[in-house]
Formats: C-alpha cells, sequence, structure tokens
C-alpha cells in the first residue's frame, strides 16, 4: 500500500518574505521535498530520483511566524519512467489546504539516462485517490 507522506515544520524568522508572511520560495522547497519523499518511499532508490516538472502551485492563503505547516504528500501517477506526486499543505491544522502542487520526477540510471520504474498503481489505489490521479493524467496530457 502507497501511503501518505506527512511532514511538519514551524515557520521561523528566515522563512518569511518582505511582507513578513512565509516566503513562496521557501514553501516551494518544502513542498517539493515533500513530493520527493513521496517517490523516494515507492521507488526505494534516492539516487535514481530527478525532478523534470514542479507544476504550477497555488497559494491559497498567508501563513506566518510561528504558525505549523502540515505537510501531505502522496504518488498521485506513474508513468513509464515517471513518478508525479501531489501535495497540499495545511496551516495550524485548518482543514482547508493553503497550498497545493505536485512535482514529477523521471528514474534515472548511473549516467542520468531515464529508465522504466516498473511499478504502476492499482485499481484500488486510483479509485480512492481519483481526484489527483485525473489532475496528474490531465496535466501529463496537456504537456
Ligand atoms: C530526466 C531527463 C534525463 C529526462 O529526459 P527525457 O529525454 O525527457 O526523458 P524521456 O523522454 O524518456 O521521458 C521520461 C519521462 O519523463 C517525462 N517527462 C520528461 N520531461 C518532463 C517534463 N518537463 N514534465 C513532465 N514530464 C516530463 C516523460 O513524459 C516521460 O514520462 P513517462 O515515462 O511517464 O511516459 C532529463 O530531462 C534531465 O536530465 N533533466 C534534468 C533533471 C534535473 O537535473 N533535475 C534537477 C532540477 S534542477
Amino acid at each position: 500500500m502507497i501511503e501518505e507522506t506527512k511532514i511538519s515544520r514551524i515557520i521561523k524568522s528566515e522563512d518569511l518574505n518582505h511582507h513578513g508572511t512565509l516566503f513562496a520560495g521557501r514553501m516551494s522547497e518544502w513542498l517539493v521535498e515533500g513530493c520527493l519523499i513521496a517517490a523516494i518511499k515507492l521507488l526505494g532508490r534516492p539516487e535514481d530520483i530527478v525532478c523534470v516538472r514542479i507544476h504550477g502551485m497555488d497559494f491559497v492563503r498567508p501563513a506566518t511566524k510561528g504558525d505549523i505547516v502540515e505537510l501531505k504528500t502522496r504518488v498521485a501517477l506513474l508513468g513509464k519512467k515517471s513518478i508525479t506526486a501531489y501535495g497540499k499543505v495545511f496551516v495550524n491544522e485548518n482543514r482547508i489546504p493553503s497550498v497545493t502542487g505536485m512535482t514529477t520526477f523521471v528514474t534515472v540510471d548511473k549516467s542520468g539516462k531515464p529508465y522504466a520504474h516498473g511499478m504502476s498503481l492499482s485499481e484500488e489505489y486510483i479509485r480512492e485517490n481519483e481526484e489527483i490521479y485525473k489532475m496528474a493524467i490531465k496535466a501529463k496530457n496537456q504537456r
């Protein structure tokens, strides 16, 4: 079973932008890292994973110093050589995500050449995660 990856962070002074709210660049870094961890947990070989696409990220609400940020990421789509993960970010246990985004990785060998990872999602997993699966398929088809 592919599990959700959960990471918590506290927002510190160095994470803020010139408005005094969480800097989008920092948030993007955390979200990409969360998606990467979801991909690594599945493949098990961090050295074989490179990022090829950070999909559009939506920043819906600001967060500020002292807020607790919880990132929840999970695999949304497995292509032949690609792994796409989707992430949601919740602030202070708010039930509506403050940030959402998706990242695509490719499996590469030691020389950086892409290879087929041989993994696929079960029908049950796709059914349970239909919304993000469809989102990832749509993004793939739009390339
Ligand atoms: C990873 C890399 C070797 C892939 O090369 P490539 O020639 O595009 O590989 P392929 O055409 O065989 O595509 C492999 C898969 O990646 C997907 N892919 C490639 N580029 C993509 C992109 N920009 N967005 C989404 N998917 C992408 C393809 O659709 C394919 O998916 P599939 O196997 O599910 O069908 C090459 O793009 C690369 O080295 N990129 C730099 C990676 C890097 O340095 N990342 C760190 C970021 S700073």
